[in-house]
């Protein structure tokens, strides 16, 4: 009997569903919102109204597109952390609903877990194109900077992880102290395309083992923008390419060298990334370079399924379907990543 199991995640501001049957992903829907462009960051309230909006259309996509009935699914699974509260409340209750209602089992999943599980979409039918166990994943998104080392779908340990801002939010709040919107992410990897890396030096931190900080080179940009500022109020436009480029080669070169000392320590070559700064051309470019140079074999999945998507989050539940790893119409949701 084929195994459907509808996912849902609801974990910041993407509304997103997938159908995922025998470990293949069948459909992928998500819903953005832009809402929050307006505001300069992701507003939690508003994150969660939209969640309610968008859930119901959502889902009903993601069914429509797997050519799947409700009749169909055999498990839910949903985001259970970490997140905003109210916007995985919204997804959890939506699950725990269904899954009652079809007498199908809930399936929690943390959020972390299925970034890194997103290597092995695709894996079904091409085996060759996704790593096998144990691999090491650098997971980089607004909310998180991890290296974990996986051993199978259920056993990952985090072996460095940021103290204090994400990668992400590192793009982000960088771009807007030259006052870019947010996200600025894309738009730091879109300027940086055209400009000189080696024009201007930010520091690269200097922490200890696995982990990660970026708060310093934050504040070595803002006082650097000032500076400059005062001498020229036009700086931050008349050398835009060249101020992108020179932050995101460091930012690129801080999550390299960890993840490279991450692979000489642990022996494992088998290297992926994920997570919505995975989208970075900077960062991709020299991951594969990096690769080529190490015999690494590096692996990086397609773009919708780097950023927020339910594709993950259905294929995780899949395999903790296969473990029977359920979860009961109890389980609360948790803003925190512990796993
Ligand atoms: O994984 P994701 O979609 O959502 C979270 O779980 O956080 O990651 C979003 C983050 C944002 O910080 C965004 O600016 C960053 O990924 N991002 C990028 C690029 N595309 C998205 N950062 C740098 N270059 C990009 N091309
Ligand atoms: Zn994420």
């Amino acid at each position: 009997m084929a195994i459907s199991i509808l996912g849902i995640e609801s974990s910041c501001d993407e509304t997103a569903a997938a159908v995922c049957r025998d470990g293949n992903i069948l459909s992928n829907i998500i819903a953005s919102q832009d809402i929050h462009s307006r505001y300069g960051g992701v507003v939690p309230e508003l994150a969660s109204r939209a969640h309610l909006q968008n859930i119901f259309p959502v889902v009903d996509q993601a069914l429509l597109g797997a050519d799947t009935a409700l009749s169909e699914i055999n498990a839910v699974a949903f985001t259970q952390a970490p997140g905003l509260i109210g916007s995985l409340l919204v997804g959890a209750q939506f699950a725990k609903s269904l899954a009652f209602s079809l007498n199908i089992p809930l399936i929690a999943v943390h959020h972390m877990q299925s970034h890194v599980l997103a290597n092995l979409i695709g894996g079904k039918d091409n085996p060759e194109t996704v790593p096998s166990f144990p691999f090491l994943c650098l997971t980089v998104s607004g909310g998180h900077t991890q290296i974990v080392v996986c051993e199978s779908p259920e056993r990952m340990e985090v072996i460095g992880e940021t103290m204090d801002d994400a990668a992400g939010e590192a793009f982000d709040k960088s771009a807007k102290l030259m006052g870019l919107p947010y996200p600025g992410g894309p738009l730091i990897d879109h300027y940086a395309a055209e400009g000189n890396a080696a024009r201007f030096k930010f520091p690269e931190p200097q922490i200890p083992g696995l982990n990660f900080s970026f708060s310093g080179l934050k504040t070595a940009i803002l006082y650097f923008i000032q500076n400059e500022k005062a001498k020229d109020p036009d700086f931050v436009s008349n050398n835009l390419a060249d101020i992108c480029a020179s932050i995101q080669e460091r930012i690129v070169s801080i999550l390299l060298n960890k993840l490279k000392k991450a692979s000489a320590q642990t022996g494992i070559k088998n290297v992926c990334l994920a997570g919505g700064v995975a989208a970075n051309k900077g960062l991709r470019k020299k991951f594969t370079e990096t690769g080529w140079n190490l015999g690494w074999k590096t692996f990086i999945p397609k773009m919708e399924y780097c950023t927020d998507n339910a594709a993950m989050i259905a294929l995780t539940g899949y395999y903790k379907y296969l473990d029977q790893s359920f979860s009961p119409l109890s389980i609360a949701v948790s803003a925190r990543a512990g796993w």
